[in-house]
This record gives structure tokens, C-alpha cells and sequence, in this order.
């Protein structure tokens, strides 16, 4: 496991982007793996930016790791809701190519299975990843099996918690998530996972240094082969 340590939130994502279109500039038709939270969201102004300058997404593919259950586009509170809005919409990608969980399935386990054959059938060239204060990755909190698959999720209170900024009322935090699994994430042929400001510091920390445990679902990377950290100064405070 590389890591990378940056001075600020804008370098933060432009090494991010930097990685993302280095892959498109490879493969045209690069599949790219994709994550919500408000740390992609510098690195997705930036695709945004490339593209208007040239770089196209015509005929690139995305998975998204996770999303809300009961939760869908009519929602403004979902992921898919989100990546539009941050991405896909001001972007030249074609709508059709762009993948996340369906929180409004109405069998999820159904859900879960088709999400996971989608992937075995898209490899990935990188896999973007935030991280929660509490280690997790996508939605796999502390305790999730690395051989994990696509499964639903009861989130824990910590990550309630911490989402709920992002919604007017903490009673609209859904409890239930439907996340890619932790051996999924792993099977990306590069992950990049990026941590800003120092509530992750201490995830950082057990990520890198901690031993590779599932009570810290992203020390799972220092197993990979091509796994980079990108973290800035406050996240990288406790290396
Ligand atoms: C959510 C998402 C994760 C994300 C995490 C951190 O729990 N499911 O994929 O990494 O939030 O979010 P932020 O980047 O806003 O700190």
C-alpha cells in the first residue's frame, strides 16, 4: 500500500483526478469505480473541468458502491441523486452506463445479486474510496467478513451520525444501506482511497499501521496489490 501525503483538500483531489483520467487516457472505455461522501467532491469538479477541456467519458462505465435503502432518484437525498448532481450530469457520459445499487428494489437480496453479477462482469481499472471516521469503506462498517460480497447494511449510529449533515432532519437518515462488498471493492485493479481533515485521522492511522483487521474494514487494503492513500496533512497527522 502506497501513501501519498498532500498539503491541502485541492491537492488531495487533484491527485485523485490526476489517477482517474491517467486511466481514462489508457481505456477509453475504462470502467471506473466511484464513491459518494463530500471528499470525491473536489476530485469530481476536476473530471468535470478535464472533460470540458477534452477528456471524454463517452464511453467510460462507472459502479458506485453504495446507496440508501428506500431511497432512489426521486429522492435528493440518495446517491444516485448525488452523482448526478456532482458528476454525471456535466459530464459527456452516457446516463445508460452509469451503475448504483437500487435502494427501491423490492427484494433486495434480488438487488444484491444482480449489483454483484454486474461487477464480476465489469472489471474495474480503479476504484475511488472515502472513508469513515470509523474505518469503513462504501458502507462496510467494522466487523464486515473480507470475503464479503453485496449485502444490505444496517449502518452503525457513528455513521448516522456523520451522514446526517448532509440531510435536514437526522430522523431522515435511513438505518439500511445496500453496499458493494468488501472482496468486490479488492477485486478494482487499482483503489484510491482519499481522506481529508483530521476526524479521519484515526482511521488513517489504523488503515496503514493498525493490523489488517476486519474491526478496520480499510486496513483490508494493505492486502492489495496497487492500493494508494491519498491523504492531507490533518488526515495524515497521526502516520
Ligand atoms: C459514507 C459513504 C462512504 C464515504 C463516507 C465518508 O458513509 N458511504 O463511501 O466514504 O461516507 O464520507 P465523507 O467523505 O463525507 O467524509
Amino acid at each position: 500500500m502506497k501513501v501519498i501525503k498532500v498539503k491541502n483538500y485541492e491537492e488531495l483531489s487533484a491527485v485523485g483526478a490526476e489517477i482517474v483520467i491517467g486511466e481514462i487516457k489508457k481505456n477509453a472505455k475504462a470502467v471506473l469505480g466511484l464513491a459518494t461522501g463530500s471528499t470525491p467532491v473536489g476530485m469530481y469538479d476536476l473530471l468535470i473541468k478535464a472533460c470540458r477541456e477534452g477528456v471524454s467519458f463517452k464511453n467510460v462505465s462507472t459502479l458506485n458502491l453504495d446507496e440508501y435503502v428506500s431511497l432512489g432518484a426521486d429522492s435528493p437525498d440518495s446517491y444516485v441523486s448525488f452523482m448526478r448532481d456532482k458528476l454525471f450530469d456535466h459530464i459527456d457520459i452516457d446516463i445508460k452506463n452509469t451503475h448504483l445499487p437500487d435502494g427501491n428494489a423490492d427484494d433486495l437480496d434480488k438487488e444484491c445479486a444482480r449489483y454483484s453479477a454486474l461487477i464480476a462482469a465489469m472489471p474495474r481499472a480503479v476504484q475511488v474510496l472515502g472513508l469513515g471516521r470509523n474505518g469503513h469503506i462504501g458502507f462496510n462498517e467494522p466487523n464486515t467478513p473480507f470475503d464479503s460480497a453485496t449485502h444490505v447494511v444496517e449502518l452503525t449510529a457513528d455513521t448516522v451520525e456523520a451522514n446526517a449533515r448532509l440531510f435536514e432532519r437526522k430522523e431522515d437518515v435511513p438505518r439500511f444501506a445496500i453496499t458493494m462488498g468488501i472482496a468486490e471493492i479488492m477485486q478494482a485493479k487499482k483503489i484510491v482511497l482519499l481522506a481529508s481533515g483530521a476526524n479521519k485521522a484515526q482511521a488513517v492511522y489504523a488503515a496503514v499501521k493498525g493490523e489488517v483487521s476486519e474491526l478496520c474494514p480499510a486496513s483490508v487494503l494493505q492486502r492489495h496489490g496497487d492500493a494508494v492513500i491519498v491523504a492531507d496533512e490533518d488526515a495524515y497527522a497521526l502516520l
